[in-house]
């Protein structure tokens, strides 16, 4: 058992401890490191400014993330690399030289966050062998805002960086593996290496972090004050993506970013919706059931989840136990059957050959939270419908599964009437709140106009 945070910045091997493993990490690195090259703006995930490099000990590849919202003991068996540690052997990183070569910075202030998720575009580029062009280059970037440059010259400058030099920023440290128990003040966080041995802390009812994204950013906001905490980052079992002839099973820690890249071939609509959640460092900490256990109705995951009929794995320290996502919730706001001392372990989606439709409708196409979100899994035969499974978010207390209206649309030839028919039906169910995203009747009106996008869509690809 160890008591400290082991963790590598910029190459330097450091042992954390006390205060320090419960600040976020761009104060540890600003006000600790000196590292000032990182800078912070918003302090809530949005604008790209505190973006650093991460990666695990066992993991090839650095990631992007927003290190604002990411507490310290989080990089628990990481190495960071933050903008001063891009420069190697007094070189400069090609994202720094094509910056500099293409004018791509004015005030500076958002310079180290766009040069640390160039960074990554340069990496995964080499890596896969692919060339960037502007639209990769703005994909990789969604997460970073500049106010005084304009972005036509840091967008040129991603097209531009020499991915022939790029420097190898590994360490090669092999990291302190046993369990942590961290405490300082009245805070605590455990991080066991085991489910076993999380299920002896779950009866001091810790409160689990997973990616903080959410999490954290109540933190900064003042809104949430950790005590007891635990993660379950360094069990292994629980950080996979796995396949089984008839499931596909999620552990809790898998990412978003894993989920949308390994589940493109089974949930391609899923992984697909996965590109415009958020931005590459949000996806790249935060997790699935990170998303699904906030439960807010306006939750992208959560209504492919119920329309998919996800499976919830539950541990508690009397057992195990799992449930029908659609019984998992329960009516009202953040509602779920949890007790105080469970957790989820993993989602299980089942392989039953149902095809998906899934929107999401936001003032902006990317980094914006959802006005309304609809989610249809379904299966058709010629021009009928066998099985119809719809959810709707951003309309009520907690996202709706309309089991009781859905048999009504199955087995006979699909028509447009119909799904008016069906939104006539779904309206008096439904209690839209009017507010910045959109009035209560503009979130009636969405509704209607997706169901009559998925009867269109269908209907073409008859
Ligand atoms: C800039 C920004 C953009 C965002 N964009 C989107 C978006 O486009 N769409 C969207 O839906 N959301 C969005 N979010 C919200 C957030 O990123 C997601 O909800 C994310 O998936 C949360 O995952 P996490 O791992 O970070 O959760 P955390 O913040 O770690 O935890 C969230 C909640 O889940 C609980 N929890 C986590 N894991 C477990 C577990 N194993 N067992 C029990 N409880 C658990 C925690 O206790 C907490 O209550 C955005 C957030 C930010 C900051
Ligand atoms: S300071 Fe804006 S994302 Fe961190
Ligand atoms: S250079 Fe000033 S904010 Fe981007």
């Amino acid at each position: 058992m160890r008591n400290f945070i082991d963790v590598s910045i910029n190459g330097v091997r450091q042992k954390i401890q006390g205060i320090d493993a419960f600040r976020t990490l761009s104060d540890f690195l600003r006000y600790e490191q000196g590292a000032t090259g990182t800078k912070v703006v918003c302090a809530e995930g949005d604008c790209g400014a505190c973006t650093v490099l991460t990666k695990s000990g066992t993991e090839e590849n650095f990631k992007s993330i927003n290190s604002c919202i990411a507490f310290m003991w989080q990089l628990d068996g990481q190495e960071v690399v933050t903008v001063e540690g891009l420069k190697k052997n007094d070189e400069l990183h090609p994202a720094q030289l094509a910056m500099i070569q293409c004018q791509g910075t004015q005030c500076g202030y958002c310079t180290p966050g766009f040069i640390c998720s160039m960074a990554q575009l340069a990496q995964d580029s080499k890596n896969e062998n692919v060339v960037i062009d502007s639209k990769r280059a703005k994909n990789y970037l969604t997460g970073n805002l500049c106010r005084c440059t304009g972005y036509d010259s840091i967008i040129e400058a991603s097209t531009k960086m020499d991915l022939t030099s790029l420097p190898d920023l590994n360490s090669a440290i092999v990291f302190d593996s046993a369990s942590v128990e961290l405490e300082f003040d009245r805070q605590k966080i455990y991080l066991p290496q085991t489910l076993s041995e999380a299920r002896t802390y779950l009866r001091e009812v810790p409160k689990i972090v997973s990616g903080a994204t959410d999490l954290g950013v109540l933190h900064n906001k003042g809104r949430w004050s950790p005590q007891v905490m635990m993660s379950l980052k360094n069990i292994p079992e629980l950080a996979h993506i796995t396949r089984s002839a008839t499931h596909i099973t999620i552990g809790a820690t898998a990412t978003l970013e894993q989920c949308s890249r390994e589940l493109e071939s089974d949930f391609p609509e899923f992984s697909r919706l996965l590109r415009i959640f958020a931005s590459p460092q949000i996806k790249n900490s935060a997790t699935l059931v990170g998303n699904m256990m906030n439960a807010s109705p306006i939750a992208d995951s959560i209504p492919f989840l119920k329309s998919a009929d996800a499976r919830i794995h539950l541990l508690s320290p009397t057992g195990e136990r799992v449930v029908d996502i659609n019984e998992f919730f329960l009516e009202g706001y953040k509602k779920m059957d949890l007790k105080p001392q469970e957790i989820v372990t993993h989602i299980s989606l089942p392989l039953n050959g149902l095809s998906f439709k899934l929107y999401k409708v936001s003032k902006r196409k990317d980094l914006d939270i959802s006005a309304v979100t609809l989610a249809i899994g379904f299966e058709k035969k010629g021009d009928q419908l066998l099985r119809f499974q719809l959810s709707l978010g951003g309309v009520a207390a907690s996202v709706l599964r309309l089991k009781t209206l859905e048999s009504q649309m199955l087995n006979r030839a699909l028509a447009e009437k119909d799904f008016i028919h069906l939104f006539n039906e779904i309206d008096p169910l439904i209690t839209p709140q009017s507010d910045v995203r959109g009035s209560s009747d503009y979130r009636r009106l969405l509704v209607r106009n997706l169901l009559l996008k998925f009867f269109h869509e269908v209907e073409g690809a008859l």
